[in-house]
């Protein structure tokens, strides 16, 4: 076998990652009223860390109790129960040799009334997805188009919750701008009609990332990472090209590169995939425009997809293999034969069995 770039040491910042491999973010819903995950959830992560992972990824924490979620049983990290709850599962994570990052994100108008405290759904624009909701069989409802107000409400969640994040010990943290949520929304000219400085050009559209990003980047040390997660598909009406071409992702990535950010992390269903009528893949395109290390996530199953997957990236990530398969890094590295999951196999990431 050729020398592995996969299982090579890769200086993350203030870190040495001992391997390029890191456990995507997987929402869970196992959180009950106090919005904390159940204590199989959390155990599940450290494993990870024990059996090899160099990153760990939390499931995606919701920014706020009024219209930030999207499912039922999503964690929140801004009470100190719940910064107390993930402090040891943080410390133990960081004993086994990885590094602890959190998710956070703002659902927006893929949020619905029961699941949010308040009741309340807002977005970009008053436009709802074309899809129903698949939890519910429902549409969704026409969301509130986000007052002033409401920007700066909501970005104060994200600050809350990456405090919530340093206090428990996170090594960093992630804003979820992927997957059609709320900063994905505003990205899109799919989802965002404003005529005001938040719609429009690519800058305005980007506006709302750059204030969240800057905003967090105050209260996170200068020693802690910062991430930001994109993609080019949503949820929701997953047919849609979010930003439609490649100079338009490709404007955003430029903007992102210029933040306080530590990596961007690209998420795809297939990494192989050629993006935007290219023969280009999303890594690759990203790549072409930023300095920033990248992260790629999508059907990396094995230890030649995870070596071919870095050829255009640095670290790569994995859900479902590392939802499904407790010793997976250590069967990447032995070169077994594995399987691509399917995204039912998955299911069993909502349900009330522990995982191995
Ligand atoms: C059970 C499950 C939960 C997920 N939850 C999240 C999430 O909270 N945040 C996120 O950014 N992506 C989430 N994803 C998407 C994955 O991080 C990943 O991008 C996607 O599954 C493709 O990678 P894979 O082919 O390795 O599974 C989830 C995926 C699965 C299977």
């Amino acid at each position: 076998m050729n020398p592995s770039v996969l299982f090579s040491p890769f200086p993350f910042k203030n870190h040495t990652l001992r391997n390029r491999i890191g456990v995507a973010p997987m929402t869970r819903m196992s959180s009950q009223h106090d919005s904390i995950p159940r204590q199989d959830v959390l155990d599940f992560l450290v494993r990870r860390a024990q059996n090899g992972a160099a990153i760990v990824y939390t499931e995606a924490i919701v920014t706020d109790y009024e219209s930030a979620q999207g499912y039922p049983g999503q964690a929140r990290l801004v009470t100190q129960r719940q910064i107390d709850a993930w402090r040891p599962v943080v410390r133990a994570i960081q004993e086994a040799g990885a590094v602890a990052i959190m998710q956070m994100f703002h659902c927006g108008r893929v949020g619905w009334p029961e699941v949010n405290p308040a009741g309340r759904i807002i977005a970009p624009s008053p436009v709802s997805p074309r899809q129903k909701n698949p939890l519910t069989g429902s549409p969704y409802p026409i969301p509130d188009e986000m007052s002033i107000f409401d920007i700066a409400h909501v970005i104060q969640g994200f600050v809350e919750t990456a405090r919530g994040a340093i206090d428990a010990g996170f090594d960093g943290v992630e804003i979820h701008g992927a997957h059609g949520y709320l900063v994905s929304q505003f990205l899109s000219p799919y989802s965002n009609k404003r005529n005001d400085g938040y719609g429009g050009s690519t800058e305005n559209r980007y506006r709302f990332a750059h204030e969240i990003v800057q905003a967090v980047a105050k209260v996170i040390p200068d020693n802690r990472l910062l991430t930001f997660r994109i993609s080019d598909w949503g949820v929701v009406d997953m047919d849609v090209s979010l930003f439609g071409n490649k100079s338009e992702y490709q404007e955003i990535i430029r903007l992102l590169s210029r933040e306080r950010l530590d990596a961007i992390s690209v998420s795809t269903y297939d990494f192989t995939k050629m993006a935007f009528g290219t023969d280009k893949r999303m890594a690759g395109i990203t790549r072409e425009v930023t300095d920033l290390p990248v992260m790629i996530c999508g059907k990396i199953y094995d230890r030649a997809s995870g070596e071919e997957a870095l050829r255009d990236a640095e670290i790569v990530l994995s859900a479902k293999s590392m939802l499904l398969n407790p010793n997976w890094v250590e069967d990447v590295r032995e070169g077994k034969v594995l399987p691509v999951h399917k995204s039912d196999e998955a299911n069993v990431a909502y349900t009330e069995k522990p995982l191995p």
